[in-house]
């Protein structure tokens, strides 16, 4: 199919949509909020093809547009009074608001949940649609399903292109994100989605409403989401995005730590220091870092970059939209850079005896971060593994597991295999070592230590005050190494030989211990550096 290319200024473009609209066709129309794809809400056959065109899940019920107040008795058993008062305070605008539904609404719209969300939006033009078309229409975001929302016309053409019949240009949408979701149905009223009205404005009208905990965290496997939007990946680039709590100061060095190219998602004037940046809004004004998010995180699309770090947005006002949306584009990954107790990070040759340290340390009162058990643990989360599927192959995970050891040799056998590993499963390998980091901080330890085998390659380094390099002589090394793995001369010399010389762990570290002695030896050698 043609996607037609209509104009809101120009004279027709109202009448052809409404048109096509009520011959049952599919048009993106621009809203204050972000573009939506229209179709008639009671025309079930029109309201089963924004399904497919938009890839979307069946369970998600969408949003009917309203551009009157006398449109919506026909639509819920019964016109709540506090939606009237809503009514009178935020509409039109970027407010959806859930009740019992009539039998009007057709399943399809409703997602066979026996209510219904209904809107009425203030764009002018979206207004101009509804009214000429003479129906409410029923409309998602018009973004392909788990892309970031579209927030101009151009979004909807890269996702919809020949799967729409038209869309309308009214250029950028002027608040940025969808609209907040607040559902009557419940005592008191939940907000399901944050929005371009506020937690506060909304208790104003309804007193006390409760947020649901799906605008925080994940919904745990098997948890029934109250909005069911909320359970799937979403407003995702194709990137990894990773969200970063700091200062801006905490946010350039840890940038600056990284050992390949990533793409720093900032606020106005801070994208100068980075070879790579997209700026979105400004610090501490939520409004304008809704308005550009989604459209940055397209940006990092089309740099071509495979990882982005986003500065973390504030939490409070339409900040919390932001927020929300963020973190579900990142997976719910955040990096919180304030670590307020020393770290120390610790390396060295296999067989040198960094295993023998990192226990001394720990009966000294250190909190031993063992980087080895978080790769295991990273790959299991469900983003990574999805990645790792889409990189290596779908078949590395059968009977729902992850194949640990085709993984490897897959990975392993190119360096190209070994670096696109390394940069899936190292942003959550950070994350996993930061959260025991903050727990050793609360847990009182005296410092933490991140063992790590390759730290100088890392961006571990980042959080070391000192690190320390575990050395020992060859000959030492292959006699422990045969006798802790119970191997020949032969394949010890194969794990030496696979690591770096000595000088990398000398070079590179503030500390060096040389482990040939005994354990008093390096008891000594530890207890002179702290
Ligand atoms: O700003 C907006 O709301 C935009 C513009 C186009 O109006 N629309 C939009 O629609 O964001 P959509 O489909 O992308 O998001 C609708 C959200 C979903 O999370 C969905 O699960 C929830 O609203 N929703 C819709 N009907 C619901 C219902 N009856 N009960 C609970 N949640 C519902
Ligand atoms: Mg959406």
């Amino acid at each position: 199919m043609k996607t037609l290319y209509l104009k809101s200024q120009d004279a027709e473009a109202t009448e052809t949509a409404a048109k096509i609209l009520k011959n049952g066709g599919l048009v993106a129309i621009p809203t204050e909020t972000v573009y939506g794809l229209a179709a008639n809400a009671l025309d079930p056959q029109a309201v089963k093809n924004i399904f497919i065109a938009k890839g979307r899940p069946q369970d998600n019920p969408l949003i009917v547009h309203v551009s009157s107040l006398e449109e919506i008795p026909p639509l819920v058993e019964k016109v709540d009074p506090r939606l009237n008062a809503l009514a009178e305070k935020y509409w039109p605008g970027p407010l959806t608001v859930i009740m019992k539904k009539s039998s009007l609404i057709p399943n399809e719209v409703s997602a066979g949940l026996d209510t219904v969300a209904i809107r009425m939006p203030s764009n002018p033009c979206a207004r101009a649609i509804i009214k000429a078309a003479g129906v409410p229409l029923a409309a998602p975001s018009a973004n392909a399903s788990g892309k970031p929302s579209p927030t101009k016309a151009s979004h909807v053409i890269e996702d919809l292109d020949g799967k729409i019949d038209a869309v309308v240009d009214g250029g950028e949408c002027s608040v940025g994100v969808e609209s907040t979701v607040v559902t009557l149905e419940t005592n008191p009223p939940t907000l399901l989605r944050p929005g371009g009205i506020t937690p506060e404005q909304l208790s104003e009208v309804l007193g006390e409403i409760s947020i649901s905990p799906a605008v925080f965290e994940k919904l745990k496997s098997g948890e029934k989401a109250q909005s069911p939007g909320m359970k799937y990946k979403h407003y995702a680039p194709t990137a990894q995005v990773t969200i970063i709590k700091g200062s801006f100061e905490q946010f350039k060095k840890f940038l600056y730590a990284q050992k390949d190219t990533v793409c720093a998602v900032c606020f106005e004037g801070e994208g100068k220091y980075f070879e790579k940046y997209i700026e979105y809004g400004k610090e501490n004004d939520g409004l304008s870092q809704a308005h550009r998010i989604f459209d940055a995180l397209r940006e990092v699309d089309a740099m071509g970059c495979a990882r982005a770090f986003v500065r973390c947005p504030i939490s409070s006002g339409v900040g919390l939209a932001v927020y929300n949306r963020l973190l579900r584009s990142a997976a719910f990954r955040v990096i919180d850079l304030d670590i307020n107790i020393p770290v120390i990070g610790l390396t060295g040759q296999t067989g040198a005896g960094k295993t023998t340290v990192a226990s001394m340390l720990r009966n000294m009162g250190y909190a031993i971060v063992d980087t080895d058990v978080l790769a295991r643990k990273a790959v299991e989360n469900a983003e990574v593994i999805n990645l790792l599927k889409k990189n290596f192959g779908e078949d590395i995970v059968s009977g729902g597991s992850l194949n640990r050891s085709e993984l490897a040799k897959r990975a392993f056998s190119s360096e190209e295999g070994s670096r696109t590993l390394n940069l899936i499963t190292h942003p959550e390998i950070t994350r996993l070592a930061v959260e025991e980091i903050h727990k050793a901080e609360k847990d009182g330890a005296k410092a933490a230590v991140i063992d790590a085998a390759l730290l100088f390659d890392s961006c571990l380094t980042y959080f070391c005050q000192k690190t320390i390099s575990v050395i020992a002589d060859e000959e030492t090394r292959l006699r422990r190494i045969m006798k802790r793995d119970s191997i020949d001369r032969e394949s010890a010399m194969l794990r030496i030989n696979a690591q770096p010389k000595a000088e990398y762990y000398i070079k590179n570290a503030d500390i060096v211990i040389d482990n040939n002695g005994d354990i008093d030896g390096i008891e000594a050698q530890i207890g002179d550096l702290i």
